[in-house]
């Protein structure tokens, strides 16, 4: 594991993105696993001024996101299909036909998180894959829980996730209570794993996830165990480490 300490949320998005422009440089047929949520805005507006710029190609790139909630129309402004195209897919040149989100609308879930494995399967595996951390620890929806998921699977929100993404939505009740996420086995397959964290709000689960037992209570914390993490992460967050 290695960390990057960083200034503030700027210098945090620049090294970010920079590391993900590295693996699209150096890999132009590469898969991205992307993140949605606050903390990648940044890194996601540094990667288009670079595609703007001309330093970046995306035409061949795949990407496969880490979760979609359940249930909420695609059309959604707060949908992280809609996220992730206001932020990076309508301003970059990727092939619509090789972005990858779970599908929200589909109500069989056994049937979408067997169809996102075999997705995430085909492409080969994910070459990078960003995350952000939730409080409590979360990785994508990975929530803690007594095991580690595997694969994709359904999950219910907790309390405290739908307490943390009112602030996307009119009111807590429309926040969806359930999500399809890659499971953390995927997540763990990634042959890089970088992860950014911003803000003193998110120092105590640094610390925990990442300086304490590895342990399902805290899905970061397996992140200890990968042989390739980076976690790039402002003064802030790394104020109590
Ligand atoms: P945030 O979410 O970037 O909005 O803080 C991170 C997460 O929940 O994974």
């Amino acid at each position: 594991m290695r960390i990057i300490r960083t200034k503030n949320y700027e210098e945090m998005s620049r090294k970010a993105a920079a590391i993900i422009a590295a693996q699209v440089v150096l890999k132009p047929d590469c898969v991205l696993g992307l993140a949605t949520g606050g903390t990648p805005v940044g890194t996601y507006k540094n990667l288009v001024e670079w595609y703007n710029a001309g330093d970046l190609d995306f035409s061949e790139v795949s990407s496969v996101n880490l979760d979609e909630y359940r249930a909420l129309p695609v059309e959604h402004p707060e949908s992280y299909w809609s996220f992730m195209h206001r932020n990076l897919f309508d301003h970059v040149n990727i092939d619509p036909a090789k972005i990858n989100l779970p599908d929200g609308n589909n109500m069989d879930a056994e049937a979408e998180c067997a169809r996102y494995d075999a997705v995430i399967k085909a492409m080969g595996g994910v070459d990078l894959q960003l995350l952000g951390i939730g409080h409590d620890g979360h990785i994508g929806f990975n929530e803690p829980s007594d095991a580690f998921d595997l694969g994709t699977h359904c999950v219910d929100l907790t309390e405290e996730t739908i307490e943390a993404n009112k602030r996307f939505f009119n009111s807590k009740d429309e926040v969806p209570r359930q999500a399809y996420t890659m499971g953390t086995g995927t997540i763990m397959n990634a042959r890089k794993v970088l992860m950014i964290v911003s803000g003193r709000d998110k120092a105590e689960i640094i610390k925990k996830a990442f300086f304490g037992p590895v342990t399902p209570q805290v899905p970061a914390s397996i992140l200890q165990m990968h042989p390739d993490f980076v976690l790039v992460a402002d003064e802030d967050a790394l104020s109590l480490v």
